[in-house]
């Protein structure tokens, strides 16, 4: 009889024997759910349209004439304005013919509208500070066949994330390696929403890009998620979220971004077990099989079932049968392995016949 098994129970008060539990230095990027990530889309060159302004009722407003069009002869510099909430705003309204009685602009401000006619070929309108987020200035004239024609100011106002944050949905402490983890990040305070991106990161690499599907103007505060599944490679990297706006060619030169704080991550696996089912070392040297995990496993040798510490400098007589057990985090492991130490001088007489031996006699139990 031999003994196969070592009893869980009696694990803990086993000899704590070899241990390697630093994970392999190779990269290899983990899968994540595709579903919630958007392609790269590239910059929006459109900007949205505005709804047209309350103009009713409009001094100069005939039935049927409502250009807003190639026809009106009026030019706004610049066409489209990008500005930040709070910053100065000026707009040049300028009729590009000659013959028009004057230029005039209507500005809803808080649901009150404010025109100003000017006889003149041009009328610039101008705020120190713009704070209305709901303003829409129009710009108008009048055509040769005595209609009015007017041009919507496009403007998006915008107000950079106050902050971003990142977390874990649901969890704190380590991950465990194959378990499906959300990653939340937050970007507080940000208009418009409609303009943001959000990337996630792990450590360099983007893991993907989300946007939101609102449509709010004024400043809001929102939620995106990812899913990972974590590996063991994943230890120790870190995890990031950036918030973007993308305010196209009339926003500025460099978008505003806000990035997270970043979340190491620690991911907890193993035990993992590598070992030749026969094992041949030389007089001397160590006897020894990989046990890898995070944190390190509880490693415990038996030796005809019963508990023995390995040598470090083997001798002949250290030829058997052992088996080893680990108890890791995500559960027990064990292995059993025929070890022949040869003498230095190499002799090869025994060891054709301890191989066939151990290829009998190795009983391999591997579980979860
Ligand atoms: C393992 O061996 C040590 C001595 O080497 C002993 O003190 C201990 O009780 C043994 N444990 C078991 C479970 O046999
Ligand atoms: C507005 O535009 C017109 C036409 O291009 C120009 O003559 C005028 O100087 C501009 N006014 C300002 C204040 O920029
Ligand atoms: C997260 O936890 C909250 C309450 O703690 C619960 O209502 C919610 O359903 C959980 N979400 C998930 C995805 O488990
Ligand atoms: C955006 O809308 C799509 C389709 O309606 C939906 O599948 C997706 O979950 C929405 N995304 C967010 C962030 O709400
Ligand atoms: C190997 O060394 C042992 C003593 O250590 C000796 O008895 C044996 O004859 C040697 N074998 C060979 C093949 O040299």
């Amino acid at each position: 009889m031999f003994a196969s098994r070592c009893p869980a129970a009696s694990l803990l008060l086993c000899l704590f024997s070899s241990v390697n539990s630093s994970p392999v230095p190779f990269y290899t990027p983990a899968p994540h759910h595709p579903l919630q990530i958007s392609p790269p889309a590239p910059s929006p060159t459109r900007l949205p349209s505005l709804p047209p302004p309350s103009l009713s009722p409009h001094p100069f407003r005939e039935p049927g004439e409502s250009a807003d069009g190639g026809l009106c002869p009026l030019t706004l510099t610049p066409s489209a304005l990008v500005v930040r909430f709070g910053d100065p705003v000026t707009v040049n309204c300028s009729a590009s013919t000659p013959n028009v009685p004057g230029v005039g602009w209507v500005v809803s401000l808080g649901g009150e509208e404010k025109p100003e006619f000017s006889m003149t070929s041009f009328l610039v309108w101008g705020v120190k500070s713009l704070t209305d987020w709901s303003i829409t200035p129009v710009c108008f004239t009048l055509v040769e066949q005595g209609g009015q024609c007017q041009r919507h100011l496009s403007l998006i106002i915008y107000k950079p994330p106050s902050s971003v944050s990142m977390a874990v949905l649901n969890h704190s402490g380590p991950l465990l390696e194959g378990g499906q983890y959300t990653l939340l990040c937050t970007v507080h305070d940000v208009a418009p929403v409609q303009n943001l991106a959000v990337t996630f990161y792990r450590g360099h690499t983007a893991l993907g890009r989300v946007r939101s599907n609102a449509t709010t103007k004024t400043p809001v505060t929102e939620t995106f998620s990812l899913d990972i599944v974590p590996s063991k490679e994943d230890d120790g990297v870190q995890y990031w979220c950036e918030a973007r706006l993308e305010l196209g060619p009339a926003g500025p030169q460099r978008p505003p971004a806000v990035v997270s704080p970043k979340l190491t991550s620690t991911v907890h696996f193993g035990p993992q077990l590598t070992c030749p089912a026969k094992l041949w070392v030389k007089e001397g040297e160590r006897l020894g099989c990989e046990v890898r995990g995070n944190p390190p496993p509880l490693v415990n040798w038996y030796r005809d079932g019963e508990n023995v510490t390995l040598p470090t400098r083997s001798k002949r007589w250290h030829s058997g049968r052992y088996t080893v057990c680990a108890e890791g985090v995500l559960g027990h492991k064990e292995f059993t392995v025929e070890v022949e130490v040869l003498p230095t001088n190499g002799s090869a007489a025994g060891s054709s016949r301890g191989f066939l031996l151990g290829v009998l006699l190795i009983q391999f139990t591997h579980w979860l």
